[in-house]
């Protein structure tokens, strides 16, 4: 049997470089595309991908995926089995300074993906976006059939809209496609603008941190490990065009007209903000100082993630509490720079 290929976009980001490493494990070719940006520390995303690069079994290609034809040229040359989509600019406060970045990466990134895979069809395309699409929703903990129509941020819009462009693909040119919505995602190589980051470098620094909303905040903290098995489960479950709707199963989110469904990745435990910095604290040894500061622009006060849907498709269930990622990632943010 040959081994199944995967394309992973973003394979030298954070979550790309993980789940390339999953991919191989399980015996995939992976080619993974990655411009390397500058949105942080380049040298992580090099150090990530050098380290893919000793498996033999994993390709580099470094471009951007809204330049014209690459995205195209490289599914039409390499005719993926499957292909995970996450490049794309991230962050809810980037979006606010520059929000022609989410232009480019997110929404021309994405639809040249999806003209791609028009011109090369592909057993499943899974792609990123985030809990950041439930915006001004309410109602807890968030489920796949909320709405998700009212975005706070740049950021979060141009996600949106990548489920629906999205959809109207699997309608119009049949290839199935899962859209994951990721809830705050952390652990060791992580992004160094997330506040797991930025706290664990500030207190080691014996800098102060910023708490926003006064510490009024909650987030479903999703280990690096939990999201990979999450997404690894998803790539064997390729929606299918429900003949009727009436064979949608009641809590699938499965579009009634497309081969096409969202799902919730998430740890399904919300933990309040300043538990979160008292298990960093926990883990390094040393009280922060806090600012306390008002609410950020474009910001939500909570996420919470009903995973049932990934559970019951999958089996998924999150291995990881915040205190064991917590001290995971303070244990590499040591090692790694040394501090
Ligand atoms: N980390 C989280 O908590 C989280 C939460 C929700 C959604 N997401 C989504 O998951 C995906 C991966 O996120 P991550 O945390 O690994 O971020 P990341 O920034 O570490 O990874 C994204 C990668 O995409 C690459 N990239 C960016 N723009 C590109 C472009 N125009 N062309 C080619 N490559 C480009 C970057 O160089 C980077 O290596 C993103 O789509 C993000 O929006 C992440």
């Amino acid at each position: 049997m040959p081994m199944p290929k995967a394309l992973v976009t973003g394979s030298a980001g954070f979550i790309g470089y993980f789940l390339c490493q999953r991919l191989l494990a399980d015996g995939f070719e992976v080619v993974g595309l990655d411009a390397l940006t500058d949105y942080y520390d380049v040298t992580l995303k090099q150090r990530r991908q050098q380290m893919l690069l000793q498996n033999a079994g994993f390709g580099a290609v470094n471009e951007r995926i809204e330049a014209d034809g690459i995205l195209h040229d490289l599914v039409a040359n390499e005719r993926p089995d499957v292909i995970v989509h996450l490049a794309a600019q991230a962050g809810v406060r980037y979006s606010i300074e520059n929000p022609k970045s989410y232009v480019d990466a997110n929404l021309v990134g994405t639809f040249n993906l999806l003209e791609a895979v028009r011109a090369t069809p592909c057993q499943h395309v899974l792609i990123a976006s985030t809990s950041s699409v439930y915006g001004a929703n309410t109602e807890m903990p968030y489920a796949e059939d909320h709405r998700a129509d009212h975005q706070m941020s740049f950021y979060a819009a141009t996600k949106k809209a990548s489920e629906v462009m999205a959809h109207s693909y699997a309608h119009l040119y049949g290839s199935p496609i899962t859209m994951f919505r990721f809830f705050t995602v952390y652990g060791p190589w992580g992004r160094p603008d997330m506040a797991h980051f930025k706290f664990t470098r500030a207190i080691l620094n014996g800098d102060p941190i910023d708490i926003y909303n006064h510490g009024e905040m909650r987030r479903d903290f999703t280990y690096i490990d939990d999201l990979v098995a999450g997404i690894r489960g998803l790539i064997d479950v390729p929606p299918a065009r429900p003949a009727s709707p009436d064979d949608i199963m009641p809590g699938d989110s499965l579009s009634p007209v497309a081969p096409f469904r969202v799902v919730n990745i998430g740890n399904s435990e919300p933990v309040r903000l300043m538990d979160f910095v008292a298990a960093i604290e926990d883990a390094i040894g040393q009280t922060a100082q806090k600012n306390m500061m008002d609410m950020q622009p474009g910001d939500v006060p909570a996420t919470w993630a009903n995973s049932s849907l990934l559970t019951s498709l999958t089996g998924y269930a999150p291995q990881v509490s915040v205190q064991e990622g917590v001290a995971r990632f303070v244990a590499w943010y040591r090692d790694y720079y040394r501090t």
